[in-house]
Order: C-alpha cells, then structure tokens, then sequence
C-alpha cells in the first residue's frame, strides 16, 4: 500500500488519485447541505457512478461535459448519460475495465436504481458497487446497499484490504448491519459513508466502531471531509 491517495467529499463521493489519475466516485454536490467543494473545481479523469439515484448520479452530466471525462457505470446509466454527451464505459455486475491502470469491477448491490434526474420511473439498471484496484490496494466501495450474503463472494474473489460501506440506515444499512460486513469482507481498514449528510440517515459512528470491534480486526477510520488519507 502507499500509492493512492483517498479523500472523502461527503456522503458516498470520494476522489481518489493514483499516480496522477484521478477518479471521483458518486459525485454529489449540489444539493448536499454538508458539502464542501464547488463542482467547478472538481476537475477527474474518470468517474464512477453507482446508481441513478440523485445523491449517487449527482453533478455527474455537468462535470463529465465541462471536463470530457470518461463515466464508468452499468449499461443502462451508460445509454443514458450518452444521450446526454457524455463519455462512458459501459459495463455490468462481475465485469472489469481499466482505466488508465485503475481496474474497476462492478460487484452486485442490494439496492433500486432508478435514474432520479432523468424524472419518475426512468430505469438506471442496477444497483452495483465497485472493486477498485490500483498498484497492490484493493478497494470496495460498496455504493447504496443493505447487507447480503454475496459479500462473502466479494470478499473471497477481491480481497478488499478497504471497504468502504454506507451506515445510514433507512435507503441502506445501518452501523450494525455495516459491522456485520466488516467481519465478512475481512478489510484491513473499514471506512463509513452515507450517514448524517439529512436528518433520516443521523447515525452514530461511535456504534459502527464498536460493533465492528468486536467482529473483526478491521482498523475504523473516520474520515473528514477533505482530508485526505494515504492507503
Ligand atoms: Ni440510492
Ligand atoms: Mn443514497
């Protein structure tokens, strides 16, 4: 480990940098009250969407028009943002593209997709999450998602040394549920998201590091906002 470089923007949006490469995961911004970046500055080589829903999709459009960065997410999201000018590579659950020597494999969630900004009813496939894989770290983002069984497999196939899992409760699991995943993903290093950005989705850390405490061996972190960590 010590090649990529994670930061946190809130909710479920990361930016990673690898050796120059940027990535940002589920850019939301707009419309995020605890947000501390400005989409204008936010300038990455290739993002990667987990959903539709408008807390995931975000200021995808915007920022892959301004910059003409490549989106990385399911075929159906993929269609559709296309239709709106954007680039993409297209892809499903249990598939793997690279880019630029980031690999990314699409894992399954247990979660809907619909495409929020696109209006009601409009499918964005599935939900998904991703292993994401740079030099010798390998790394779970598990998107929206309650907890299933099937993280058994992602564990036993990727070996995430971190897994990044939301704790909110309400639209995914909750800090217990997320312990549970912990001690079946067995990281190294477990960091929460998608929890306190609204009132439904108030959780306290604090549970998720004692649950997970006495599960597994997994290093909590807690990340804040803007301050980046070295993996
Ligand atoms: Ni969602
Ligand atoms: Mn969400």
């Amino acid at each position: 480990m010590g090649d990529i470089r994670l930061t946190w923007l809130g909710h479920s949006c990361f930016h990673i940098d690898y050796a120059g490469t940027t990535v940002l995961i589920d850019p939301f911004i707009t419309g995020n009250p605890r947000s501390i970046v400005q989409v204008k500055d936010l300038n990455p080589d290739a993002i990667a969407v987990t959903h539709g829903h408008g807390d995931h999709l975000g200021d995808t459009v915007i920022i892959a028009k301004r910059t003409g960065c490549t989106v990385i997410c399911i075929h159906e999201l993929s269609q559709y943002l296309k239709s709106k000018g954007v680039n993409t590579l297209g892809m499903n659950i249990g598939g793997t593209v690279d880019h630029k020597g980031i690999f990314f494999t699409m894992t399954d969630a247990s979660h809907s997709s619909s495409i929020d900004e696109a209006g009601l009813g409009v499918d964005g496939g599935k939900a998904a999450g991703f292993i994401i894989r740079a030099g010798d770290v390998s790394l779970y983002h598990a998107g929206d998602t309650g907890l299933f069984g099937d993280m058994e497999l992602i564990s036993r196939l990727y070996h995430p040394d971190v897994a990044i899992l939301p704790i909110g409760g309400r639209y995914t699991m909750d800090a217990r549920d997320a312990a549970l995943a912990v001690e079946i993903l067995s990281p190294k290093i477990a960091i929460p998201m998608h929890y306190d950005t609204f009132d439904v989705i108030v959780q306290d850390v604090n549970i998720f590091i004692s649950c997970v405490k006495s599960v597994s061996d997994a290093e909590v972190i807690i990340m804040e906002m803007g301050c980046p960590i070295i993996l």
